[in-house]
């Protein structure tokens, strides 16, 4: 069972993640962060960019994999999420631009964008710690309901309800691309530790159905499920559906003293 950690707020998760993304930064020569976007991750790359200015920690080395891409951006669009990587975690952590990979969503290579990741992510030696947040519609990365849980990098189609919640972020509705190019739940589940965040009533269903409903390609963030390190992240109002709620209340406050995020 994934590690259940149940937090008062945002800030108090991104402290907490930002804390072990401190520990792996120290003990990993050249250490690799699955990165996700979204506003989930937000207090988490805030805690982590003061941690590294206050303690000067050396990200020289630390490599980056973006989970998923839009297809069919013009390139340099703000909302790509090569820009969102770029403006939200490679310039506020100071990393190496070179070594921070976003899925190459553009539409004229889009057949062989899949492996060509695949297989950066293998010659990284793979990633050490994923972060996840969670889509309302149950999604992690870009894998709508229905992904195989063996899924690789490829290109699917967004759901409406998933157009509908990022029409935000763009100008019309109508500007959301049809499709993106995102790692799969085999992708996903291949990194050593995984970090799923969820905040909000708006994700507590999908929180529940992730950690204590069954493991089914309708709910992709159920494949935590299968993975030996899950550290799961929520504040009270993500946690509101969760049946064992007190459990992992109780199981988090009687930790052993070795037990780490
Ligand atoms: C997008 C991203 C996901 C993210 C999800 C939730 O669909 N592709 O990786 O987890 O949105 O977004 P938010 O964190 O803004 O709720």
């Amino acid at each position: 069972m994934a590690e259940v950690i149940i937090v008062e707020d945002q800030d108090a998760a991104g402290a907490l993640v930002a804390d072990t993304i401190v520990q792996l930064l120290r003990s990993t020569p050249q250490p690799v962060l699955g990165l996700a976007t979204g506003s989930t991750p937000l207090s988490t790359y805030r805690a982590l960019a003061q941690r590294i200015r206050d303690e000067s920690i050396d990200v020289r080395h630390v490599r980056g994999f973006a989970l998923d891409e839009y297809v069919g951006l013009p390139a340099g669009h703000p909302e790509s999420y090569r820009s969102v990587i770029t403006r939200e975690v490679v310039e506020p952590l100071g990393l190496d631009p070179s070594l921070v990979h976003v899925p190459n969503g553009d539409a004229a290579t889009i057949d062989t964008a899949g492996e060509e990741y695949e297989a950066a992510i293998l010659a990284a030696g793979g990633v050490d710690l994923q972060i996840l947040g969670l889509g309302r519609t149950g999604h992690i990365g870009f894998n709508e309901p229905g992904s195989s849980l063996a899924s690789l990098t490829r290109v699917k189609t967004l759901t409406e309800a998933t157009r509908s919640d990022n029409a935000r972020f763009f100008d019309s509705p109508d500007d959301v691309p049809m499709h993106c190019i995102t790692q799969g739940i085999g992708t996903i589940l291949r990194a050593r530790h995984l970090v799923l965040l969820a905040f909000g009533e708006r994700k507590a269903r999908a929180v529940a159905a992730a950690l204590e409903g069954p493991l089914s390609a309708m709910q992709p963030g159920s494949a935590i499920q299968l993975h030996p390190h899950a550290t799961v992240v929520v504040d009270e109002a993500a946690a509101s559906e969760l049946a064992l709620a007190d459990y992992y209340r109780h199981a988090w406050a009687n930790r052993m003293a070795w037990q780490q995020p």
